[in-house]
């Protein structure tokens, strides 16, 4: 009922008689225009898969991401804890799994990612050793990366290596291997992984401190003559609080080198928060008002949430000759990261579609752009 009265109040009462054909025995949900068909001439449209979903143990949820994405990110599986979890033994069978949906399904795979300060496995603990720490650095960046040569399309090779003030993240490769690093890490993964596009990958790195400094790391691997590919803006960001400005300036100076620019991990929250970004590590403590709409999102903050899609979708069509790629983080409400983080078991709203895999106003705004 609610969804009807949704689509008699849009323009897309139109759009749904003249653009889709109802399948036989569909529900009304599966009508709806699908997200990637719409921007197939702008840039491929992504999610963050977990095991179940690549699995394919429900196949509702299979078809559902097939119809609406060309373009997926492992979640978790491909991180080095998971798929490295012993100095010699690696786990590659959900990652393989992942890149068989992926070829069964025409769904490209964004490797995610590398070298990465968190998810790092057991035996990094409380490595004292230069020598160890550039064993574990090239070995896993050979085996890893060496796997999946001419099976994904790209690897984040580097994730969030910059603070917010734009100077390198303390961490155990910065603490042992110095700020060449970064370099290092896209040297070896050309040289295991010569047909995968190469990024580096990070948060807020759209405001012009952080900016800044991804500018000169990314000057620097190129003045190296070491190849790098794209930049991705994960794209975590807060309701009413979208930074656009910033994110229009930074398409601009990164395409200005030459690079790919795209939105990684894109999700728009909507819960009380005290701080930026997406630092795994940072938490609140919960209270009264942390976790405000366990009964259904407002509908003043429902709209606001579509107005920030809208406006964030306008901007990427206005240079989608520079985004090649807008990757959601999770498929729906219910299955995002924002429930747990950085508050356990809260109820967020920061998707496209919601906890049933309905389309929110959201989706039928930013939809709508292309009619
Ligand atoms: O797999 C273990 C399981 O064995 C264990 O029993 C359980 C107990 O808590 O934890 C499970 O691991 C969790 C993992 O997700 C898989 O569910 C970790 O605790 C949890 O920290 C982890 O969270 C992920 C987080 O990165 C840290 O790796 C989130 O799902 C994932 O959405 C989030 O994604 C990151 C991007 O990779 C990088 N950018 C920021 C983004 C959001 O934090």
């Amino acid at each position: 009922m609610i969804q009807i009265k949704q689509i008699a109040t849009t323009r897309m009462a139109g759009l749904l008689l003249a653009g889709c054909a109802l399948l036989p025995g569909a529900t009304f949900g599966q009508t709806i225009p699908s997200l990637k068909d719409t921007f197939k001439n702008d840039f491929g449209i992504g999610t963050a898969l977990h095991n179940a979903q690549f699995e394919e143990r429900d196949p509702q949820t299979t078809q559902f991401i097939v119809r609406h994405f060309n373009m997926a990110t492992p979640e978790n599986i491909m991180k080095s804890a998971p798929i490295h979890p012993k100095w010699d033994t690696y786990n590659f069978e959900p990652a393989d799994r992942l890149v068989e949906f992926g070829k069964k399904h025409n769904i490209q795979i964004n490797g995610h990612t590398l070298i990465w300060h968190s998810q790092l496995p057991a035996f990094m603990r409380g490595m004292k050793s230069r020598d160890s720490v550039r064993t574990f650095f090239e070995d896993h960046i050979k085996t890893v990366a060496g796997r999946y040569e001419g099976k994904i399309l790209s690897w984040d090779v580097v994730n969030e290596a910059l603070n917010e003030d734009g100077t390198m993240r303390k961490s155990v490769f910065l603490d042992y291997l110095g700020d060449e690093y970064v370099t290092e890490a896209f040297r070896l993964t050309q040289k295991a992984s010569p047909t995968t596009e190469l990024y580096y990958n990070d948060y807020n790195n759209e405001k012009p401190a952080k900016r800044a400094g991804c500018i000169a790391l990314i000057k620097k691997i190129q003045a190296a003559g070491v190849r790098i590919d794209g930049v991705g803006i994960q794209g975590h960001w807060h309701v009413g609080r979208v930074p656009f400005k910033d994110i229009e300036e930074s398409i601009l100076q990164y395409a200005a080198l030459g690079l790919k620019v795209m939105f990684t991990e894109l999700d728009i929250e909507v819960l009380p928060r005290n701080f930026q970004g997406a630092e795994v590590g940072q938490r609140m403590t919960a209270n009264e008002q942390s976790n405000p709409y366990v009964n259904g999102l407002p509908d003043a903050v429902q709209q606001q949430l579509a107005a920030d899609y809208e406006a964030l979708f306008k901007l990427f069509l206005k240079h989608k000759d520079k985004v090649t790629r807008v990757t959601f983080w999770g498929v729906n409400d219910g299955n995002t990261w924002l429930n747990n983080w950085p508050i356990r078991g809260r109820t967020n709203y920061p998707l496209l579609f919601d906890r049933s895999n309905q389309p929110k106003p959201a989706f039928y705004k930013v939809v709508a752009l292309k009619q």
